[in-house]
């Protein structure tokens, strides 16, 4: 079983040709609402994938609670921790341009009074893997990360938005998923700032002792474990949002691995999940099913 400790958002989409310039008014072609929140994301991935997967976050009092959890509910993600706090549900404000290229603003309301001790012990001890990302409070991502630690549950984070890196969180990590922006933060937090790139991604996995994954958009994927550097191919899919698609990435990630996949296959399977997100609109709703990912596998180049 999956275990995501995250954010829960309704997501607002604005559709139109170009995404806004600063003091600038648009008429956009489309809006869309629909479920979204990186933590709902990737739990949601994880689920249509085909692993068992539990959601610990918190939803307001407000009537943006319901809509923004009707896709896990209909996907049967495990809600029994969800929280429901008084406050703002989480809201996220999505433009969504001609070429898929997307830009987001939150407002995470309730998400960041969720705390460690949502998640039990007992549920956690029932886990294979907790995944976690940055739009909760960074202090209980940590706490929780090290109860999870303690207890023998791998842990990965989806360190997005990017938030600092202690050596404490370090201690506690298997497996850091990230952006090239989110690197580059990551990587400056722990005072790897010379190169490049991939001098940042082997100097922080080596450093730690951690599998980093670095997701690098049409270029592919790279990942550093052990001191080795793996590199696979983008699937080429026509795009028409890639609003998330790197919580597809990372949920199906986590979810291969929970099924006993090496990092090859759990990465073939996550950058072909994730490339079939990106060729239908809006976050959850565009995540494929285990059928989709199996058959479009078999097209997928680095097989
Ligand atoms: O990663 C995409 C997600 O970021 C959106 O669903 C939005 O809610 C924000 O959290």
């Amino acid at each position: 079983m999956l275990l995501v400790f995250g954010s829960i958002n309704l997501d607002l989409s604005f559709r139109c040709q170009r995404l806004p310039q600063p003091g600038e008014t648009l008429l956009c072609e489309q809006l869309l609402v629909s479920p979204g929140g990186k933590g709902a994301n990737q739990a949601h991935a994880a689920q249509r994938y085909g692993v068992d997967t539990q959601l610990v976050g918190a939803v307001g009092d407000d009537a943006f609670a319901e809509p923004s959890l009707q896709s896990l509910r209909d996907s049967g993600v495990g809600l029994g921790a969800l929280q429901r706090l008084p406050g703002a549900t989480g809201l996220a404000s999505i433009g969504v341009d001609a070429r898929g290229e997307n830009q987001i603003l939150v407002a995470p309301g309730v998400n960041l009074a969720l705390r460690h001790d949502a998640v039990s012990d007992a549920l956690l001890c029932r886990c294979d893997a907790l995944l976690l990302q940055g739009e909760t409070d960074a202090r209980q991502n940590l706490l929780l990360l090290e109860r999870a630690h303690r207890l023998g549950v791998k842990t990965l984070l989806n360190n997005a938005p990017a938030q600092d890196l202690s050596p404490r969180l370090l201690q506690a990590l298997d497996v850091l998923v990230v952006n090239a922006h989110e690197l580059q933060r990551s990587a400056a937090s722990c005072g790897i700032t010379g190169g490049g790139p991939m001098d940042w991604l082997a100097e922080l996995a080596d450093r730690h002792a951690l599998t980093v994954l670095l997701t690098l958009g049409e270029e592919g994927v790279a990942a550093r474990c052990a001191g080795r550097m793996l590199r696979l191919p983008a699937h080429a899919v026509p795009v028409l949002d890639t609003t998330g698609a790197g919580d597809t990435f990372a949920g199906v990630f986590a979810a291969a691995s929970c099924e006993g996949r090496d990092l090859r296959e759990a990465l073939s399977r996550a950058v072909v999940a994730a490339a079939l997100a990106c060729t239908r609109p809006g976050a959850q709703r565009a995540q494929p099913t285990r059928e989709e990912v199996d058959r479009e596998l078999a097209l997928y180049a680095p097989r």
